[in-house]
């Protein structure tokens, strides 16, 4: 197993926190939307503070994700992309990145504006990151809900692009993201280190 990226491939370490961020992502979207539709009432405050430790927990894991990044090389584009489509991968990661950030800290200055501490997990308590303002909360309810629907957007496009490298173009872009699978590029070392799925 690789953990480091190379120059043609996502290292292990990038794909478990790329993968474990969209399985947290999915839970803790349906956990937001169920939230946002109970009543008033203990079931809807459970919702609401498992939603707000696995958003912590986006936000650690995202820095932790950027940190990796900085501090190994990044796999560069395939060549074979058109400028535009080139621009909208670049523009749909970079958007994802912001997003993944932007979307706990609304969600985190929402509650402390409203006056509920966030805590992780019932095992530690987090600093309110502002002063109780009932004008600052309202107006983080409505930037976290355009945030998670822009979320939406870019995601769609971002799944379209890969599925369309894999299924259309037919080059190792989803592969080299996945576990287990060798890109073209590095199957004559994969073959020689151990006999590797590729698929
Ligand atoms: C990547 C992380 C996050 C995602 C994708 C996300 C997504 C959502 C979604 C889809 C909703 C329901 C629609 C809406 O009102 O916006 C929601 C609601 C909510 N989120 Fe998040 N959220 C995230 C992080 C957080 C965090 C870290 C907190 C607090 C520490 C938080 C607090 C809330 C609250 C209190 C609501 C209910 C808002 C209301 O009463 O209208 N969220 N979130
Ligand atoms: C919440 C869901 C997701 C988020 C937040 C997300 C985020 C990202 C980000 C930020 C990158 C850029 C990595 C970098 O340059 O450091 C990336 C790459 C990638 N994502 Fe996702 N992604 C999500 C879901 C998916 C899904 C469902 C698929 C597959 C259908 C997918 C396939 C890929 C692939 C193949 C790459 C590598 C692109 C390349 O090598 O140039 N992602 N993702």
């Amino acid at each position: 197993m690789i953990f480091r990226n190379t120059p043609v491939r996502w290292g292990a370490v990038s794909q478990l926190l790329h993968w474990l961020i969209v399985a947290l992502i999915a839970v803790q979207v349906t956990l937001g939307l169920i939230g946002l539709e109970l009543p008033l009432g203990m079931e809807k405050l459970a919702a609401l503070a498992r939603h707000k430790s696995i958003g912590i927990t986006i936000l650690a894991l995202a820095a932790i994700r950027l940190l990796w990044r900085w501090m190994n090389p990044t796999p560069a584009l395939p060549g074979n992309l058109l400028p535009i489509e080139r621009f909208l991968a670049r523009f749909t990661h970079a958007g994802l990145y912001v997003l993944l950030f932007a979307l706990p800290l609304t969600g985190w200055i929402m509650s402390s504006a409203r006056g509920f501490p966030v805590s992780w997990f019932n095992l530690m308590q987090l600093p309110n990151l502002v002063s109780k303002s009932g004008t600052l909360y309202h107006a983080m309810i409505e930037v976290h809900a355009t945030l998670a629907i822009a979320l939406g957007l870019i995601l769609a496009l971002h799944i379209a692009g890969a599925l369309k490298h894999h299924f259309v173009l037919k080059d190792d872009t989803l592969r080299r993201m996945l576990p287990g699978c060798a890109p073209a590029a590095d199957r004559s070392v994969a073959a020689a280190d151990s006999p590797r799925k590729s698929c």
